[in-house]
């Protein structure tokens, strides 16, 4: 299982200690979360220098590692030149990487996730190479084009082929929702980690279903972790924008709950932070 990510938008300009703590508060706290999880912070740019200068910043913060994206779809990323328009360019990749690797101290390691291209594979294997000359640590393949978007199914055959062209442990991503699909993504891809996206927001006890094979939790075992998350939101952000969130989540666990449908369905015309955290409490 893989470390959590926290992702940090680099452009032109050295973060400060204050805007780093505000986008990961985790590295108030040894770079964990509260239960402990390592979080490493994943950077999203597209010039070398400027992500190395960065990196080597928020290492000294004390972070468990710094990751580098070139799989993000988002058209606004996209258009300043980072993520996974990257893919296009496997020396741009290998020149981001080999910086940020120079400038981080050798202890902490350096990772890189990408896509499998932008539309296409042609580059896919070149992209890799590139992340593993340029001196990664880890990489992490989501089996999607940029253009895929987040279709089912995600690619799987590809892993074999990328694990076999670069030597680096490798972590797999792509349409994991139960314990049985990480194993059908181990045994297809013939690695070991596995990083689950959705799956997690849906069903936020499927990591610890897969280490131990534990029963699915029911949601009144659930609820007060939504409780908790609530309370964490109103703390850390303004808390206007808390019952959003809340919702937001609510609305992508419905799939799987159906007390979260009902629960969204009484939330949903509530704008009041203290109105929203009663009727949760109810
Ligand atoms: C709401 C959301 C936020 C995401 N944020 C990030 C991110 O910050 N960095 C990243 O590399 N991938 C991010 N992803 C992509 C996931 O890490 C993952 O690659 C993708 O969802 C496919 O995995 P899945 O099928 O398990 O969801 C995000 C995905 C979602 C749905």
């Amino acid at each position: 299982m893989c470390d959590s990510l926290e992702f940090v938008r680099i452009t032109n300009q050295l973060l400060t200690e204050k805007m780093l703590l505000r986008i990961v508060p985790e590295l108030a706290s040894g770079g964990c979360t509260r239960a402990g999880v390592p979080v490493r912070v994943q950077l999203l740019g597209s010039d070398p220098v400027c992500l190395a200068e960065n990196a080597a910043f928020i290492a000294s913060l004390g972070a468990p590692g710094i990751d580098l994206n070139f799989g993000c779809p988002s058209p606004t990323v996209n258009r300043h030149g980072g993520g996974a328009v990257l893919l296009q360019f496997p020396e741009q990749i290998h020149a981001i990487v080999a910086a940020t690797r120079r400038a981080v101290p050798k202890h902490i390691p350096v990772t890189a996730k990408m896509r499998l291209g932008l539309s296409d594979t042609s580059l896919t294997l070149d992209c890799a190479r590139a992340i593993e000359a340029g001196g990664a640590d880890e990489i992490t393949v989501h089996a999607r084009t940029r253009s895929d978007g987040y279709r089912p199914p995600a690619r799987w055959e590809w892993f074999a082929q990328i694990r076999e062209t670069v030597k680096l442990p490798m972590v797999v991503n792509g349409e994991v929702w139960t314990p049985e699909d990480s194993q059908n993504i181990r045994r297809i891809s013939g690695c070991t980690d596995v990083m689950i996206g959705r799956g997690v927001i849906i069903r936020p006890d499927l990591m610890r279903r897969i280490k131990s094979g534990d029963e699915a939790m029911i949601w009144t075992e659930l609820l007060p972790w939504v409780i908790d998350y609530y309370n964490q939101l109103c703390v850390r952000m303004d808390p206007k924008h808390a019952p959003g969130r809340l919702k937001q989540w609510l609305g992508m666990m419905r799939t799987a709950y159906p007390e979260a449908e009902t629960l969204y369905r009484i939330l949903r015309t509530e704008r009041e932070p203290a109105a929203v955290g009663k009727m949760l409490a109810a």
